[in-house]
């Protein structure tokens, strides 16, 4: 079902963006830095170096089928990624979620941008290339596998999430919209790249996150925080 819904969805929200009037934006498209149209790399198209509505890839480089986007454009990378490592010095083996790996096909700074629909190309990213050591960042994939399980049978046949009274529970951020975990292959919940950020710049906020993470805001379970909402979103501190 999905092949034929999705592809439905992707190019009416293409066809608004070719006939946009006033009062219909697509927030993407202006100066967002994926508003692809404005580079001299993408056949002034917005969508395509992502997103395809023909011969799409459907296969990851593990040979999984590629769910995490639908008709995904963009050259997959084949670099293998350096884990988070905490402060008692442990590394995480191990893998990123397959929707993190969209991101890093252009944010590795392994695959061209414009290695698109089948081409290799060679305009390389000038900004914002996060490499393929991520031990410095905030750790996502297997080094944040989330820390609280859902219990099907809890808060009397709801569903309840236990451990990590430390964490917000995921269902919180999901009533709102925002911030999804993403799965990893075996099915555990990780945070990814897109747990963070949105990237069709649908919140118009800095950085193409889903929540502003500078001035104060209340978080999805009702703390009012004087600022970094987005990481107090999933924290409480
Ligand atoms: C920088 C890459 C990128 C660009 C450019 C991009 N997308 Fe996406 N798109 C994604 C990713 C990644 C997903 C998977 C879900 C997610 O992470 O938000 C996605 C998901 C989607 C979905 C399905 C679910 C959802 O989030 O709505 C649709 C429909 C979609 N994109 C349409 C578009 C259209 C139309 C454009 C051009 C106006 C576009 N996208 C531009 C990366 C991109
Ligand atoms: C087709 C290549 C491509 C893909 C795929 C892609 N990006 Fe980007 N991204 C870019 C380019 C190009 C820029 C602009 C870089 C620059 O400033 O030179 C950018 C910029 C960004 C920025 C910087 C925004 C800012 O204002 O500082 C963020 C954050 C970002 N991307 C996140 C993501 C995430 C998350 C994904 C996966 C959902 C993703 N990108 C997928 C090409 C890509
Ligand atoms: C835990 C949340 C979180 C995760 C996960 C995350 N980011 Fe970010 N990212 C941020 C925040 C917050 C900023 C803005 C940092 C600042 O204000 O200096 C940012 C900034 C960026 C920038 C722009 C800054 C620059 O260096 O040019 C890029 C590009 C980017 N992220 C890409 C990614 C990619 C790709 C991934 C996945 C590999 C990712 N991010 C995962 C929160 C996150
Ligand atoms: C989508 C949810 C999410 C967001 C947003 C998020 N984090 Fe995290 N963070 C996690 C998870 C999950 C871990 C791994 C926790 C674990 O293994 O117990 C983690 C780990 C960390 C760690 C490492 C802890 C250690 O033991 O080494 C730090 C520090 C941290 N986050 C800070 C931040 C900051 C700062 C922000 C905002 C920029 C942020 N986080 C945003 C979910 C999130």
């Amino acid at each position: 079902m999905r092949k034929f819904t999705v592809p439905t969805a992707a190019l009416a929200v293409c066809f608004m963006v070719a006939t946009s009037h006033a009062g219909i934006t697509t927030k993407i498209n202006g100066k967002a830095p994926h508003d692809f149209g404005l580079q001299p790399w993408s056949n002034q198209q917005i969508c395509l170096p992502c997103h395809t509505p023909h011969a799409a890839i459907v296969k990851d480089t593990n040979g999984a089928a590629l769910t995490a986007a639908p008709l995904w454009n963009h050259t997959l990378s084949t670099a293998t990624y350096t884990l988070y490592v905490d402060d008692s010095g442990n590394g995480v083996t191990g893998d990123v979620d397959q929707n993190s790996k969209l991101c890093l096909s252009c944010h590795d700074g392994t695959v061209a941008a414009d290695s698109f629909g089948g081409k290799t190309g060679s305009n390389f990213l000038t900004g914002g290339i996060v490499g393929t050591d991520l031990s410095d960042d905030h750790p996502i994939g297997e080094a944040a596998i989330w820390p609280q399980t859902l219990d099907p049978t809890g808060n009397g046949g709801k569903g309840a999430w236990t451990g990590a009274s430390y964490m917000v529970t995921p269902d919180l951020r999901s009533a709102a919209g925002i911030m999804p975990l993403r799965k990893m292959a075996d099915g555990r919940l990780a945070v990814g790249c897109t747990s963070c950020h949105e990237p069709h710049n649908r919140k118009s906020t800095e950085h193409l996150l889903w929540v502003n993470n500078s001035g104060p805001a209340k978080t999805v379970d009702g703390r009012d925080v004087s600022g970094s909402a987005l990481c107090m979103n999933c924290h409480k501190k």
